[in-house]
C-alpha cells in the first residue's frame, strides 16, 4: 500500500517507528514531516496528509500527535477523510469494517508502542464490508456536499 504519514513533535518518535515498521512489512511510505521533536501546529501536517488521501495521491493516510484528536479533528474537515482514533484492535478493526475509515490517528502520549502497531496492523488489513454500510457512508458524503444546507 502507499501510505503518507505525518506527525507533530508529540507523535515524532512514534512516526519514526512506524515508518521503519512500514517498510519492513513492504509498504510504500510518503513521510510529510515533521523532522524533529521540536514543536511546531498540528493542524498543518493534518491538512497534508488528507490532501493527500483525499486527492488519491496515496492509498491512506496516517496521523500521529500526542492525543491523535486533534489531527483527527483537523483530517475530518476535508472531504472524503474519515478519520479515526482508535484505542483498541477491536476499534481499529471496526473502523475500517463498517466506516470505510481512511486515515489513522495515533496518540504517542496515549498507549505502548506495541498496542499503536498491534492497531496499525489490523487497521490496514481489515477490509471494507460493503452493503448497508456503503448506503451509511454515501450520507456522510451526501452531508458533505449538502452542508450548510440551504435555507
Ligand atoms: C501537543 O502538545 C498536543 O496538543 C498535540 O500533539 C495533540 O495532542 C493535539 O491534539
Amino acid at each position: 500500500m502507499r501510505l503518507a504519514l505525518a506527525a507533530d513533535h508529540a507523535g515524532y518518535e512514534l512516526k519514526q517507528m512506524t515508518i521503519r515498521h512500514l517498510e519492513a512489512a513492504g509498504h510504500e511510505v510518503v513521510d510529510m514531516g515533521t523532522d524533529s521533536d521540536q514543536s511546531v501546529d498540528y493542524p498543518a501536517y493534518a491538512i497534508g496528509v488528507a490532501g493527500a488521501v483525499a486527492a488519491g495521491r496515496v492509498d491512506r493516510g496516517i496521523l500521529v500527535c500526542g492525543t491523535g484528536l486533534g489531527m483527527c479533528i483537523t483530517a475530518n474537515k476535508i472531504a472524503g477523510i474519515r478519520a479515526v482514533g482508535p484505542c483498541s484492535v477491536e476499534q481499529a478493526e471496526m473502523s475500517r469494517r463498517h466506516n470505510d475509515a481512511n486515515v489513522l490517528c495515533l496518540g504517542q502520549r496515549m498507549m505502548e508502542d506495541s498496542t499503536a502497531l498491534d492497531i496499525l496492523d489490523t487497521w490496514l488489513s481489515t477490509g471494507f464490508e460493503g452493503g448497508r454500510h456503503s448506503r451509511r457512508i454515501g450520507m456522510i458524503s451526501e452531508l458533505e456536499q449538502s452542508w450548510p444546507a440551504a435555507e
